[in-house]
């Protein structure tokens, strides 16, 4: 029966100051993913990459999400998944999405394209639930859509996919671990209203730096007073690259998704490069192991190779 091959690229959820509504899909790392349409319909999930990932469907953020399909579409078919994971769990770098967004995307392009990316968004946030506990859009829609993408609601989907930057990205991910869930319930209940006026400022700010293609504008907005103050303590080194960077050149970053990972934006390689060595560095003298990536942001999203 057929069968395709597709890469699910790594996303920086958050985008610094929007919480659960921004995010931005990257070059690297990706998924690799092979998708077949079963005549049975079992849901087969095998992962190649060492990782120890659960493979039971109802247990797999893959599996979870074809299942869902299945059931919503009244399937007689079934999908068997290989998935070669190169974006490490827990990294902060949306690796439950690439999967349970792989998993949609490759389960329509076998079907023959019947859902809109807005129903692919819909079957893939169950796989964020799986992982996360929440069914939050804001890694899974950069990856479906490419480029950055605003969630405008997650409850109907509603998706605007922001205008495509020709920006740099460098991204390490320090190997600590901070689970979603723990990383989510840190986080205060209620704010004031003082930093919720900063943070809308900053956040209606970078998106309108994005669609101007303003690069001194985006980097004045790359601030959050909400929940970077609270889960940076997790991160050794956070402060230190973060203002290390800022000196090197970048445009601003900060936590990627939940984190560990940290980001920061740039206009040249060459600053990309200058970011990426002192993020190693940094790290080495604390003797934490870190992988760092350099990519341009990925204004693709999900393809068939
Ligand atoms: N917006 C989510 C969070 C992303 O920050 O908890 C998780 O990857």
């Amino acid at each position: 029966m057929k069968k395709i091959k597709i890469q699910a690229p790594a996303t920086v959820a958050n985008l610094v100051c929007g919480f659960d509504i921004l995010g931005m899909a990257i070059n690297n790392p990706y998924d690799d993913m092979e998708i077949q349409l079963l005549e049975t319909p079992e849901i087969i999930i095998k992962h190649t990459d060492g990782f120890g990932l659960p493979e039971k469907a109802l247990e797999n953020v893959a599996g979870i999400v074809l299942l869902k399909i299945q059931e919503d579409l009244n399937l007689k078919n079934g999908f068997e998944v290989i998935i070669h994971k190169n974006i490490k769990p827990g990294s902060g770098l949306g690796s439950s999405a690439a999967s349970a967004a792989g998993a949609a995307f490759g389960a329509n392009a076998l079907l023959g394209n019947i859902l809109s990316k807005e129903e692919l968004v819909h079957f893939a946030m169950y796989g964020e639930e799986l992982a996360s506990g929440v069914r939050h859009a804001d890694n899974i829609a950069p990856c479906l859509f490419g480029g950055i993408t605003l969630v405008k609601s997650s409850n109907p989907v509603d998706i605007i996919p922001l205008n495509p930057l020709d920006l740099f990205v460098t991204a390490v991910h320090p190997q600590v671990e901070v689970k979603t869930s723990d990383a989510r319930q840190i986080l205060k209940k209620n704010i004031q209203m003082k930093d919720a006026v900063t943070q809308w400022g900053n956040i209606a700010g970078l998106v309108a730096g994005i669609m101007k293609n303003d690069h001194a504008l985006i980097g004045r907005t790359l601030h959050d007073v909400i929940v970077e103050p609270v889960r940076s303590i997790l991160i050794p080194k956070f402060d230190e690259i973060k203002s290390k960077s800022m000196e090197a050149g970048a445009l601003g970053g900060g936590i990627s998704g939940s984190g560990p990972s940290i980001f920061m934006l740039s206009e040249t390689q060459e600053i990309s490069e200058k970011i990426a060595a002192l993020m190693k560095s940094t790290y080495q003298e604390i003797s934490v192991e870190n992988l760092v990536y350099i990519s341009k942001i990925n204004n693709t999203g999900i393809k068939i190779v």
